[in-house]
């Protein structure tokens, strides 16, 4: 191979101590329209190279080579200066049509590139002959947590396993803007790469539930679900239909590869040659590793980074990425400018400690929190009224390593992006429904409650909670945080008075919640229900007799406690406490545990004292309450029959008196009772957000089909986000 040149620091050494990455960057951006390589995305004017050759840096690696056209060279090279003058080692290799040695003549009318393995090939003759070296794309976000893990990987790299890829869930690598190429991975039972195929065209199935291509392939597809999974659509290069998993892995176009790969892919890429490819054709990284793990050649690793990606594949998707990079750089997890020089020394320092030097301890690991369904009680606990939650068995996972200063820095998927904020000043809110609101949130009722957090955390959020379903994705985003700040502090909390200051905390976000979200994502148990007290705080785990099913299907619209939900919820909480006033009670328990005379008759007073909303949400309390009572007892009994019934009658009681259901969930309801179930309500604060359906066991698949045929064919289909089978979970876990 020809044509590389060095525009700064040192010429390929043999035995260099940090490795190489390999950036191409010689792809021609149709979709995008303009040189996106190189387009200015940072609020200092950097391009997403940049940001890459600075994480990289700081997670090790030592030399850098660009793969580009030649005729872009003089631009990259004005572009890229001040990285060389960082003291950054930069080469260029040159990605041609005609290569002396693999391609003297290319096909006649032939224009495009040769695809990413050529690109590969093409900066063979940068490479040093020993040690690993990675590959990544230009237009690429990674962060710094993908180039550590990956470069972790190459250090630590098992005995046969010479190639990483680096993988997100495909859902968090589409764009909103239009389809997508990614390689899809799929795992052999020993974790490494079994086969990869490059989907083109990748974009979110309309209707998920029911339009899987039976003769298309499929990748990683799930067996928890009643309904079909959520899936992805688009083609293979032959032009073949693809549907897979929203979370199956998708590779990332970031690699860890060891010299060896080298004259294995050029073995591909003249056997891709003679089989005579079509003028667009290209010959793909991806394809070729996946051919090569296929045909167990090569044993490839999958490293997840998390879903901290952001790419650039459309001109929309840069304000995107611009925002986040602004919102990274305001919290200083960049500097505006890159590579001024009072900067430039640190992550070089660092970098020289970092990886292939010793390892470094780090108070790190995986913070484990379940959201939760209600069973019944709703719109009590902030009554202090006992309510009967579960915690679920679908988490948010928080994946972090103690930070040196004070710094909380966490990515979420694409959707969500990327924050950072300070410990050591005043945690100020982020705007009005940003995410990192609920870990600020957590941070700050540490600190009031006198933890102190001198260390920051670094890390991933990703979870399975669906979010803004009322099934408490925020609390359980909460606890997650509070436990891996803990963590990294080496301080404790004890779980009851953890979930009491939790609560209060998740007020700063401006809903004025009660205490069961947390309580039960922090004590929940396996097989349990949780009859959870306020004042003080107690939990009692009640067992779930066996073969009943709770089913929990979503009514498709969110229910987002940051946006308009948040007033009514707290409407209903304020109407709450006036009306108890106005009876002249001053508390919610003197009135459920009266007897039966006193209740019917302080209920009779209510009606005819209170306005007749007040009335209403008085009556609603106050039944609800009382109803806890009988359905714990029900449920320790196995009375299964009696609970649905208490279902049943609570979620005419939050329809008619709280005013707190839709039309969809009230269709939901009675569906499933329709077809079956013991009893159904909605859960959770309402408007929108879920229904929880009980039933016996061998009635849910009916129940299920029913829910699918009579409400979800109507409106595109379902996932298992959507409509899934609940169990009973144990509460949250940090583990290092
Ligand atoms: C939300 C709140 C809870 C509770 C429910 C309604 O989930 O966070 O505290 O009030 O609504 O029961």
């Amino acid at each position: 191979m020809s044509g590389t040149g060095p525009i700064g620091g040192a010429r390929p050494a043999d035995r260099p101590e940090r490795p190489t990455l390999v950036i191409l960057a010689a792809g021609r951006s149709t979709r995008f329209g303009r040189a996106k390589q190189l387009e200015p995305v940072g609020p200092g004017g950097a391009s997403l190279i940049e940001y890459t050759v600075y994480d990289a840096v700081r997670a090790g690696f030592g030399r850098f080579v660009l793969v580009v056209r030649e005729s872009q060279r003089d631009e990259f090279e004005a572009r890229l200066r001040p990285l060389r003058d960082a003291g950054i080692s930069l080469s260029f290799a040159f990605q041609r049509l005609v290569d002396a040695d693999l391609v003297p003549l290319p096909p006649p009318g032939r224009v495009r590139p040769w695809g990413t393995g050529f690109a590969v090939l093409a900066a063979a003759a940068a490479l040093p002959r020993q040690g690993p070296f990675a590959v990544c794309n230009a237009d690429d976000f990674y962060g710094r947590v993908a180039h550590e893990r990956l470069a972790h990987a190459l250090a630590a790299s098992p005995p046969g396993i010479r190639a990483f890829t680096a993988t997100s869930p495909l859902a968090d690598t589409l764009s909103a803007h239009g389809g997508v190429s990614r390689g899809l991975c799929e795992a052999g039972p020993d974790g490494t790469l079994l086969r990869m195929t490059e989907g083109l065209d990748l974009r979110l199935d309309g209707d998920a539930s029911r339009t899987g291509n039976g003769d298309a392939p499929r990748a990683g597809a799930g067996a928890e679900s009643p309904a079909a999974p959520p899936g992805v659509v688009g083609r293979t290069a032959s032009g073949a239909a693809v549907r897979v998993d929203a979370d199956s892995p998708a590779c990332m176009g970031l690699w860890g590869f060891f010299p060896e790969i080298l004259p294995q892919l050029e073995e591909r890429f003249r056997d891709f040659l003679a089989a005579s490819p079509g003028l667009e054709d290209e010959f793909y990284l991806s394809e070729a590793v996946g051919d090569l793990a296929a045909a167990e050649r090569t044993r490839c690793g999958l490293v997840p980074v998390g879903p901290g990606w952001m790419g650039v594949t459309f001109p929309e998707d840069r304000e995107r990425v611009a925002v986040s990079l602004r919102q990274l750089t305001e919290a200083g997890a960049y500097p505006v400018d890159l590579w001024t020089p009072h900067v430039r020394p640190e992550p070089l320092r660092a970098a020289q400690a970092s990886l292939f030097g010793p390892p470094q301890a780090s108070p790190g690991g995986v913070a484990t929190a379940p959201g939760r369904i209600n069973l019944i009680g709703e719109h009590i606990d902030y009554n202090g009224l006992p309510v009967l939650p579960m915690a679920l068995d679908r988490h948010v996972h928080l994946e972090f390593e103690g930070a040196e200063h004070a710094t909380v820095q966490l990515e979420g998927d694409a959707a969500h992006g990327s924050f950072a904020f300070r410990l050591d000043r005043t945690i100020e809110s982020a705007p009005r429904g940003h995410w990192s609101n609920y870990v600020r949130a957590a941070a700050r009722g540490l600190q009031d409650h006198g933890v102190g957090l001198k260390r920051g955390i670094r890390g991933t959020v990703t979870g399975t909670v669906p979010v803004a379903e009322g099934l408490s994705s925020s609390s359980a985003l909460v606890v997650a945080s509070a436990l891996a700040l803990l963590h990294a502090n080496e301080a404790e909390v004890e779980a009851l008075e953890l979930a009491a200051l939790l609560a209060r905390a998740e007020r700063y976000v401006g809903v004025q919640g009660g205490g069961m979200d947390q309580a039960a994502s922090l004590c929940g148990k396996e097989g349990h229900a949780l009859r959870i007290d306020f004042g003080p705080l107690r939990v009692t785990p009640v067992p779930v007799p066996e073969g009943w099913r709770w089913i929990v299907a979503s009514s498709l619209a969110r229910a987002e406690k940051a946006g308009a939900v948040r007033e009514l919820y707290n409407e209903r909480r304020a109407q709450c406490a006036e009306a108890l006033e106005r009876v002249g009670r001053t508390s919610w328990p003197e009135v459920v545990e009266a007897d039966e005379d006193e209740f019917a008759a302080i209920l009779a007073g209510a009606g005819k004292s209170l306005p007749l909303t007040l009335s209403r949400r008085f009556r609603h309390v106050a039944t609800e309450g009382r109803r806890v009572t009988e359905a714990e007892r029900a449920l320790r009994s196995g009375n299964m029959a009696a609970f649905g019934r208490l279902m049943n009658a609570s979620h005419a009681s939050l329809r008619d008196d709280f005013s707190v259901s839709t039309q969809a969930l009230d269709e939901i309801v009675s569906v499933a009772l329709d077809a079956g179930a013991a009893g159904a309500r909605l859960t959770g604060a309402g408007f929108g957000g879920c229904v929880v359906a009980l039933c016996r066991a061998n009635r849910a698949k009916a129940v299920i089909e029913a829910l699918i045929d009579r409400f979800y064919a109507a409106r595109g289909g379902v996932d298992r986000r959507a409509l899934f089978v609940a169990d009973a979970a144990d509460g949250a876990t940090v583990t290092s």
